[in-house]
C-alpha cells in the first residue's frame, strides 16, 4: 500500500482509521507508532467519513491534523451539571425528589445524547470526563451513560435507551439513607454492616415507588441491580426470569462503571480489568452472557491499535478482535504476533502510557 506516506511516527490522527471491511483500526486522537505504521501497511485503509474507497482511491490525500490535548473533553460542562443536579436530587431528596426528577432527567438526557451521538467514541468520551470528588454522584451518572451506551449497543429502542438512562443515575439512591461511616468506611465491613449497605436497595425502591407517573421499572432497577442471574445476588436473591432485562443490562453497566472509577477503597482500574471481570462473572452464569459479549466486543473494538501494557510487563498493539472472545484479541509484540485466546496466563492490564 502507498497510502501511508503521509503517516509518519509522532502523527496525532484526526479521525478514526478503518479497514476496507469495515474493522476500526486506529481511534482518533492515536498518537502514531511505528508499529502501527507498519500495521497499516498491510491493509487497505481509509479515514473515517470518507466513502468506502477503491484500492487507487486509497492514495487520497487527507492531511491529518494535530488534536489539542488541553482541550476540556466535549461534554466536561454539561456532564458537571448534571452531576451537581444528582447530587442535590440524592442530598435533600424528600423535598426534592418528586419536584426535581424531571428537570434531573431532562439535563442528563442531553448528555447522553451526545454520548450516544459518536457510538464510536461514546465510552471514552464518559472517561476522559475530569474526576470528582463526588465519587457516588459521578458513578449514579457514569452508570446511567453507560446502560444508554449497551442498550444502543444491543439496538434497543430508544425509549428503552433512556429509560435505562434513568435507572442508571437513580439505581443506588437508597445511598442516602445509609451512613457516611458505613458507606465510606476505608476498612472491611463486618457482616451486620454489609447487611446493612445490602439494604439500599430496598430504600430505593421505596423512595422511587412513591414518584408519580415514574416508570416503575426505575424502582425495580433499584431494587434489583445486585441481583444475578444464579440467585447468588442480593436482596432477593432472584434468578435469572426474575430479573427483567433492563435490570440485567443495568448490573453490567454497575459493575464496569464500580471498577473503572470506584476510588474510595482502591485507585480506578482500567477497562481491561473491569472487562475481565464482567466475562468472568458472565462464564459464572451471574450475568447475561450475550449483554457482557456484546458490551465486551464493542468496548475491545474500540481499542484495535492501541499500545497496551500486559501482565508480563511487555508492551504489545492490539491488532484483532475476535467476535467469539473478543477479550482475547490478537496482540503484536514487536514484530511478533500473539494470540491471547491460546495464552489463558497472559492479560492486558492497561493502556500503555
Ligand atoms: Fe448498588
Ligand atoms: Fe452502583
Amino acid at each position: 500500500m502507498e497510502n501511508n506516506n503521509d503517516l509518519h511516527k509522532g502523527t496525532f490522527l484526526a479521525a478514526n482509521i478503518y479497514s476496507k471491511k469495515g474493522i476500526l483500526l486506529l481511534k482518533k486522537g492515536t498518537v502514531l507508532t511505528q508499529v502501527q505504521i507498519d500495521m497499516l501497511d498491510k491493509h487497505d485503509w481509509f479515514y473515517e467519513g470518507e466513502p468506502l474507497p477503491s484500492v487507487d482511491r486509497l492514495s487520497v490525500d487527507i492531511q491529518p491534523t494535530i488534536i489539542s490535548e488541553n482541550d476540556d473533553p466535549p461534554i466536561q460542562q454539561a456532564y458537571d451539571q448534571a452531576v451537581t443536579s444528582i447530587k442535590k436530587l440524592f442530598t435533600n431528596i424528600q423535598s426534592s425528589l418528586k419536584n426535581k426528577v424531571n428537570a434531573v432527567f431532562n439535563q442528563f438526557s442531553s448528555v447522553l445524547e451526545e454520548v450516544l451521538e459518536d457510538e464510536d467514541q461514546a465510552i471514552s468520551l464518559i472517561y476522559d470526563v475530569k474526576h470528582h470528588d463526588e465519587v457516588t454522584y459521578q458513578h449514579s451518572m457514569n452508570v446511567g451513560l453507560v446502560a444508554g451506551v449497551i442498550g444502543k449497543v444491543l439496538k434497543l429502542p430508544e425509549d428503552q435507551i433512556f429509560l435505562l438512562g434513568k435507572m442508571g443515575i437513580l439505581h443506588d439512591i437508597g445511598k442516602t439513607k445509609i451512613k457516611n461511616d458505613i458507606l465510606k468506611k476505608p476498612e472491611r465491613l463486618s457482616d451486620e454492616e454489609y447487611e446493612t449497605i445490602k439494604l439500599h436497595t430496598r430504600y430505593g425502591y421505596e423512595i422511587l415507588s412513591e414518584i408519580p407517573n415514574l416508570n416503575p421499572m426505575v424502582a425495580i432497577g433499584a431494587l434489583a441491580h445486585h441481583e444475578r442471574l444464579d440467585g447468588t445476588g442480593y436482596p432477593d436473591g432472584r434468578t435469572a426470569d426474575e430479573i427483567p432485562f433492563l435490570v440485567q443490562i443495568l448490573a453490567v453497566a454497575d459493575i464496569y462503571d464500580a471498577i473503572c472509577t470506584e476510588r474510595d477503597y482502591h485507585e480506578g482500574r482500567s477497562s481491561f480489568v473491569a472487562i475481565e471481570q464482567l466475562v468472568k462473572e458472565a462464564e459464572m452464569g451471574r450475568l447475561n452472557q450475550a449483554v457482557v459479549k456484546e458490551f465486551v466486543h464493542y468496548l475491545m473494538k474500540q481499542y484495535v491499535g492501541r499500545n497496551v501494557l500486559l501482565n508480563s510487563q511487555k508492551n504489545a498493539v492490539i491488532t484483532f478482535i475476535p467476535y467469539e472472545q473478543p477479550h482475547r484479541p490478537l496482540l503484536k509484540i514487536g514484530s511478533e504476533f500473539l494470540d491471547l485466546k491460546k495464552v489463558p496466563t497472559v492479560s492486558i492490564q492497561d493502556f500503555a502510557h
